[in-house]
């Protein structure tokens, strides 16, 4: 199978390629327009499992260069990574991130009927849920009001895959909802860019580990849980990538009476922010300079996955640990400085 990875360059499209490459597909492509990645990432990768995909530099909101591709490049499947993701910078520049997020996926589907394409899995985030009213979400809690316009595009994407797939009954397509992905490769090559000053958990975490920031804030420790700071269900990155290649398999079960399906990626555990921060200082051995702060606008309060339908279906569950996430998340940052 012709598999094309957009956004390979990128945090979790590069662990996947390196899973993909692992479980024996050999002919990967890559597209990326290195907006939040470097192309060097593609050594690296190279590195950890002495192969590449074949990488492409192209914006995929011109339809003409990402025809171009489809042109010369026979596709069996695309996995479709490729958005920008700061929730932030959504609230700033809402046109960019509307923009971006919604005209990569349209001009893929362009080109997967054009081209003959059959199957898209799409990265989705459990931003779809928004402030959910029962715990833990599954796949039928319907989209909550969504916090920012990033949260909306993903809403967008889904429901643009969902009608897609109602009037082109011979394509597939499975939208992944991750839940908060962290950690890196083992191996300390690859990880997420921090190029962009991130506003992430675990990044700063890091950062401030590192002396890159001088200290963090814990946004609220009002809310209505045990030690009152907001509950995340945290993954692992290779646990994400390695569900892309379970995904895959399963389009394969697809058909045209049920050629859509979605599914949350996520451990089904929440762990608190104070929780994170004990556990991080553990596993360093580093004490984080931490203040007690205000909450942040648009955050919700706990969320966490119910898993039992990737579990089942997919086949898929989530097997690596806190420790070794918050290890690898450390080691990446320290990799980075050397
Ligand atoms: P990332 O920024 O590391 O990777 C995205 C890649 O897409 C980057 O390499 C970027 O250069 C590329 N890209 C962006 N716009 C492009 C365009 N127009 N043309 C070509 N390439 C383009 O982000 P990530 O963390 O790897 O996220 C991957 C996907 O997963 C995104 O769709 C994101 O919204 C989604 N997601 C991420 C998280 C998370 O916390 N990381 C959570 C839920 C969902
Ligand atoms: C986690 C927790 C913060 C920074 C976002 C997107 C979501 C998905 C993952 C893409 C929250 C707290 C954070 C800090 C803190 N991405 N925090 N101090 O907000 O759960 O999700 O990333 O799809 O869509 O919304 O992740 O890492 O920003 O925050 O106390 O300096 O850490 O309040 O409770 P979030 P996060």
């Amino acid at each position: 199978m012709n598999i094309l990875v957009t956004g390979g360059a990128g945090y979790i499209g590069s662990h996947t390629i390196i899973e993909l490459f692992e479980q024996g597909y050999t002919r990967i492509f890559s597209i990326d327009n290195y907006l939040n990645s470097k192309e060097s990432n593609y050594e690296k990768i190279e590195k950890i499992t002495g192969k590449t995909p074949e990488y492409n530099n192209i914006d995929l909101t011109d339809l003409e260069s990402t025809r171009a591709f489809f042109k010369v490049n026979k596709i069996d499947a695309i996995i479709h990574f490729a958005a920008l993701k700061s929730v932030p910078e959504s609230v700033e520049n809402s046109e960019v991130y509307y923009r971006n997020n919604t005209l990569t996926l349209l001009n893929l589907l362009s080109c997967m009927k054009e081209f003959d394409v059959k199957h898209i899995i799409f990265s989705s985030s459990c931003s779809v849920y928004g402030n959910p009213d029962q715990l833990p979400v599954n796949e039928s809690t319907p989209f909550g009001v969504a916090e920012s316009p990033y949260a909306s595009t993903k809403q967008m994407g889904e429901t643009i895959l969902k009608d897609f797939c109602k009037t082109n009954v011979n394509f597939t397509a499975i939208s992944l909802r991750y839940f908060n992905p962290v950690g890196a490769h083992s191996s300390g090559l690859i990880g997420e860019n921090f190029s962009r000053r991130p506003n992430n958990l675990i990044p700063i975490i890091t950062q401030t580990a590192a002396k890159i920031r001088e200290k963090i804030t814990v946004f609220g420790t009002d809310y209505n849980t045990d030690d009152g700071s907001c509950i995340r269900d945290y993954i692992h990155v290779i646990d994400i990538a390695k569900a892309h290649v379970k995904a895959l398999d399963y389009q394969k079960q697809l058909n045209t009476t049920n050629n859509y399906d979605v599914f949350n990626l996520g451990t089904g555990r929440g762990t608190s922010v104070l929780e994170i921060i004990h556990s991080f200082e553990e596993i360093s051995g580093k004490k984080l300079n931490y203040t007690l702060g205000d909450r942040r606008a648009g955050d919700v309060e706990t969320i966490y996955s119910d898993n039992a339908k990737a579990s089942s279906t997919l086949k898929w569950n989530a097997s690596l640990s806190l420790e070794e996430m918050l290890k690898s998340a450390w080691k990446w940052q320290q990799s980075m400085e050397a």
